[in-house]
């Protein structure tokens, strides 16, 4: 092989490497946040989950006195943290916020329930929808019985 040809299969190969490199990194690297789809679906899930959870009658109750376009935003901005995303989450802890609410595991559930209608409603594939339920499970102590998140 002359050696300019030599030269230009190595440094083809070297570009391939890299480039399949950056690809596996960049798999590696991707946010639950960014597989939900990011700030777009994020919000439109939250929309959606508070649109469906309105008209649940098993939990439309609890939100009487909420203010509801405050709430979407905490939400969003806990969800977008929770996964990955670039959001800081300024609310109040999961002990403190529904300590009035006597919330039940039924609640706990058709809440879930209503937020993975939502992921489907908006798109969000059922793998990411689930990994996004394993980090809301375990806030159920805190919610429900108000025991504190270990550190
Ligand atoms: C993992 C499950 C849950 C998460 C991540 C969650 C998240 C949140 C967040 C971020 C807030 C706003 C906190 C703040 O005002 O500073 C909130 C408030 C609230 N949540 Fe939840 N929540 C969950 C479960 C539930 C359940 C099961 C119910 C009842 C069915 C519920 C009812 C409420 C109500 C009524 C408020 C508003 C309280 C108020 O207006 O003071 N939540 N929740």
């Amino acid at each position: 092989m002359k050696p300019i040809t030599l030269m230009r299969s190595l440094f083809a190969a070297c570009l391939l490497a890299a480039s399949l490199g950056w690809a596996t990194q960049a798999q590696a690297e991707e946010t639950l946040f960014a597989q939900i789809g990011g700030e777009p679906k994020l919000r439109a899930s939250v929309d959606k989950l508070v649109e469906i959870m309105l008209v649940d009658e098993r939990i439309n109750f609890t939100f009487a006195d909420t203010d509801i376009d405050k709430f979407k935003s905490l939400l969003y901005d806990q969800l977008c943290e929770l996964t990955g995303g670039p959001c800081k989450y300024l609310g109040r802890d999961m002990i403190e916020s529904h300590k009035k609410l006597n919330t039940t595991n039924e609640q706990f559930n058709a809440l879930a329930e209503d937020l993975y209608k939502a992921f489907d409603e908006v798109g969000v594939p059922y793998r990411v929808q689930n990994r996004v339920m394993a980090l809301l499970a375990p806030m159920q102590p805190q919610v429900v019985d108000k025991i504190p998140a270990k550190e």
